[in-house]
Order: structure tokens, then C-alpha cells, then sequence
């Protein structure tokens, strides 16, 4: 096998449960509570506004009041140590919408379904750091506009900066999906691209994905113990 140097990491809302942030597919989890197409789709948003501004106003209320766990210490760890040992590269792709892997300290991190805590004006494309509520329709920063809407990737919509993933991808020597039910595309068949270019893959889930058998490896059990025993682990190595 050749050297390690380059790791890309895909995050999904299992990292982030141990925080109390819900996942989408779990018992009781965000899409059991609501109907996807009434609160995550382009068409829900012209149909009812306010139910959409309105749940992901409260949304983004919530993430600001929850803290990284030990999984994004873990990876911010190998974020900023990685490069140094080993001159390679860390990236994490995350699903995640929520700030946690920054405010864990992580530097390399790349949002492919959009951002809780930006807004973007659909009126004059531009995208602004927002904290507060939308359900109000306060003006773009930029162009006064009413126009804000959440910075968020809805079903029906491209993922962002894929042709980035998909080149880290390709010079990756190892990928780790961590926390994701591998359901969603095109986040879910990064493994499969992976694996036809002869990537490593690791799977860290607290039960077998979806995708599981693409996957070289598989460890199971809580975010919080098996990112932290991994990242240990590739720094002692
Ligand atoms: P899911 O809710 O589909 O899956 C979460 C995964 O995390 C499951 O496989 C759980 O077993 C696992 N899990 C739960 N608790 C865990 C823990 N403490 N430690 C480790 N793993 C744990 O969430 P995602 O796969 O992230 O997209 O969902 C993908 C996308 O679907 C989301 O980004 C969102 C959603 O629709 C958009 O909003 C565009």
C-alpha cells in the first residue's frame, strides 16, 4: 500500500448527535417529525414560506446553543496535526449544516449542503453570515432586497463545490465516511468513486450504512469513542 498522505473525510448527522442535534433518520429524528417536501424543497418554499423561514429559523436558534463533541475535537485534531507530520491533506466534506467542526477547531472544512448560519439573497446572489431569524424578511446587506432564504442545499438542488470533492477524492489515499446513513446523493456513492480509483475506505457509524459493504473497513459504535480512538490511533502511528 502506498504512503498515507491524503484523507478526505465525509461527517453526516451522526457526528453530531452526541451534541443533541437530531438526525434525519433516526426514530423521532427531523424528517419523522416533518415532511421533507412540506419544509426542504424549492417548491415548499414557494408554496409556504413562512413553515419553511420558520422551521429553519428555529434550527438555526437551536445549533448556536449546542457545543462540539469529542468526534469534531478528534478531527480538528488531525485537521490542523496531519499536515504537519505527514505533508498530506485533510479535508472534511460534511452534510452538516450546523458550525460545530469550526467551532471544534477545525480549518478544512467544506460544506456541501449549505450552512445554517448563512443566508443567501436569491435576489442578488449573494450570501451573508446570519445569526438571527428570516421569517421577518429583513433586507440583503448588499442589495436591500427582501430576498434572504436559508443557505440550504433542498432536495431537488446541486450540492455545493462537487467538483472539489470529487478532485480531493481523486488524490486521496484514504476515505472516511463518518456518521452518515448513506442515503443522500451524491454524498453518499463518494465511497463508490473512491473505490474505482483504488482509495482506501473506513467506515465510523454506530450501525452499518447503507453503503456499508463498499466500505474496506467498518467500525461501529459512538462518534464521540471511535473518532477520537481512530484519530489517536493515525497520529501514533
Ligand atoms: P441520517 O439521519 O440519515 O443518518 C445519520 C447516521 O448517523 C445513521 O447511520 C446513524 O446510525 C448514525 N449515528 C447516529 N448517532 C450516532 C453516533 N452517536 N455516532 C455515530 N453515528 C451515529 O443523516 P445523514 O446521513 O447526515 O440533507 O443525512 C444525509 C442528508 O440527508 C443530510 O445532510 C440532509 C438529509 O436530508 C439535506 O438537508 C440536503
Amino acid at each position: 500500500m502506498s504512503k498515507l498522505r491524503n484523507i478526505v473525510i465525509l461527517t453526516g448527522a451522526g457526528i453530531s448527535a452526541e451534541s443533541g442535534i437530531d438526525t434525519f433518520r433516526s426514530e423521532g429524528g427531523l424528517w419523522e417529525q416533518h415532511r421533507v417536501e412540506d419544509v426542504a424543497t424549492p417548491e415548499a418554499f414557494v408554496r409556504d414560506p413562512d413553515l419553511v423561514l420558520r422551521f429553519y429559523d428555529m434550527r438555526r436558534e437551536a445549533i448556536q446553543t449546542k457545543q462540539p463533541n469529542a468526534a469534531h475535537v478528534a478531527l480538528a485534531r488531525l485537521d490542523r496535526e496531519w499536515p504537519k507530520r505527514e505533508g498530506g491533506d485533510v479535508l472534511i466534506v460534511t452534510q452538516n449544516v450546523d458550525d460545530l467542526h469550526e467551532r471544534g477547531g477545525a480549518l478544512n472544512v467544506l460544506h456541501m449542503h449549505g450552512e445554517h448560519l448563512n443566508a443567501w439573497c436569491i435576489a442578488c446572489d449573494t450570501r451573508h453570515r446570519w445569526t438571527g431569524p428570516l421569517i421577518h424578511r429583513p433586507p440583503c446587506p448588499a442589495c436591500g432586497m427582501a430576498a434572504l432564504r436559508p443557505d440550504i442545499v433542498w432536495f431537488g438542488e446541486m450540492p455545493y463545490r462537487m467538483e472539489e470533492i470529487y478532485a480531493a477524492v481523486s488524490t486521496a489515499d484514504l476515505f472516511v465516511s463518518i456518521g452518515t446513513s448513506g442515503a443522500v446523493y451524491p454524498a453518499a456513492g463518494l465511497v463508490r468513486n473512491a473505490r474505482d480509483l483504488g482509495v482506501q475506505t473506513l467506515e465510523l457509524n454506530l450501525e452499518r450504512s447503507k453503503g456499508s459493504a463498499w466500505f474496506h473497513e467498518t467500525r461501529l459504535g459512538p462518534a464521540t469513542q471511535i473518532v477520537p480512538d481512530w484519530v489517536g490511533e493515525l497520529l501514533s502511528s
